[in-house]
C-alpha cells in the first residue's frame, strides 16, 4: 500500500484548509440516513463527512490511499464517540478493499477529479457500481470551472485559511487545475482534470448506471450549466428505461 500518498503530505493541514467546506455534509448525511446504511465512502479523506454520517447512526466503511487521512479520521470517529461505526480501510479507490454490497456509495468532494482520464474515472464508477446493492444509489460530486473563476484565480496565490496558501494554475485546454497548498510545513501539489455534465454521463451509463438526479448544488436545485455538479445515479431498472441523467428524483421512483 502506497505510504507515500500525496494526501500524506497535507494531511496536517487538511481540517484547517476545508475548514470552510460544510456545504455538503447535510447532503450526504441525508443520503445516508435515507440509504439505511451501510455507507461506503470512496476517498474518506479526514472523515470529514464519514464521521457526521457516523454521527446520525449509520455505518460508513471508509476507503483511503492516504494513511496519514485515515489516521486522523480514526481520531475524528474516535472523538465523536463513533468510532465503533466507522471502518477505514487504506487502498486505491479504483480497487477498493470492500467485498460487502451496500445501499450507498459516496465519492464526496470533487475526489474522482484526481482520476487522470476518463478510463480512470470509469474505472472508478465502475468499481463504485459493483459496490451497489440492486436498489443501491452512487452518489457523486464534481465541478468544471467557469471562465470567470479561471480568469480571478489563474496563477494567484491567495491565503484560503489563516497561514494556509493555495494557488490554481488552470489549463483550460487540457482541462486540469494545478492546485499547489502550502503552509509552514506542509506542501503538495495536485492535479484535477474536469469535465462536462454530458461526459459524466456518459462515464455514469459506460459503468452500468444510470443518472436520477443531478444537481447543481447541495440544496438540491437542478443542474443548470453551473460550476458544481452532484450526481445521483442507480441502475438502470426495466421499467424507468435509459435515464436522462437530469430527470428528478419525485419522477423515476419506485
Ligand atoms: C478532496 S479529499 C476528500 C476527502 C473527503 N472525502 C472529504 O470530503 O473531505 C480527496 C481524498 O482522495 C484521496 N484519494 C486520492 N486519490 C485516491 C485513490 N486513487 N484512491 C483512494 N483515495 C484517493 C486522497 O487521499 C484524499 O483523502
Amino acid at each position: 500500500m502506497s505510504d507515500d500518498a500525496l494526501y500524506d503530505r497535507i494531511a496536517g493541514i487538511y481540517d484547517p484548509w476545508s475548514r470552510s467546506v460544510t456545504e455538503d455534509v447535510d447532503f450526504y448525511v441525508e443520503e445516508a440516513v435515507a440509504s439505511g446504511g451501510p455507507v461506503v465512502e470512496l476517498a474518506v479523506g479526514t472523515g470529514r463527512i464519514a464521521v457526521p454520517v457516523a454521527r446520525a447512526g449509520v455505518r460508513v466503511i471508509g476507503v483511503d490511499e492516504s494513511p496519514g487521512m485515515l489516521g486522523l479520521a480514526r481520531q475524528y470517529a474516535e472523538r465523536e464517540a463513533v468510532g465503533h461505526l466507522v471502518d477505514l480501510r487504506v487502498g486505491d479507490l479504483r480497487e477498493p478493499p470492500v467485498t460487502e454490497s451496500v445501499p450507498l456509495v459516496a465519492i464526496p468532494f470533487r475526489s474522482l477529479l484526481h482520476m487522470v482520464d476518463e478510463e480512470q474515472k470509469l474505472r472508478a464508477l465502475s468499481a463504485a457500481a459493483a459496490l451497489l446493492d440492486p436498489d443501491g444509489r452512487l452518489v457523486f460530486d464534481v465541478f468544471a470551472p467557469s471562465e470567470e473563476d479561471i480568469e480571478e484565480t489563474d496563477g494567484l496565490w491567495l491565503e484560503r485559511e489563516p497561514g494556509i496558501f493555495e494557488r490554481a494554475d488552470w489549463d483550460a485546454r487540457e482541462r486540469t487545475l494545478t492546485l499547489t497548498v502550502r503552509s509552514h510545513e506542509h506542501a503538495a501539489t495536485m492535479e484535477l482534470h474536469w469535465l462536462s455534465a454530458p461526459e459524466w454521463n456518459h462515464l455514469v451509463e459506460q459503468a452500468g448506471l444510470e443518472a436520477v438526479d443531478l444537481y447543481g448544488w447541495f440544496d438540491r436545485r437542478p443542474y443548470d450549466g453551473g460550476e458544481d455538479q452532484i450526481w445521483v445515479c442507480r441502475r438502470p431498472r426495466a421499467s424507468a428505461g435509459r435515464a436522462s441523467g437530469t430527470r428528478r428524483r419525485s419522477d423515476t421512483s419506485g
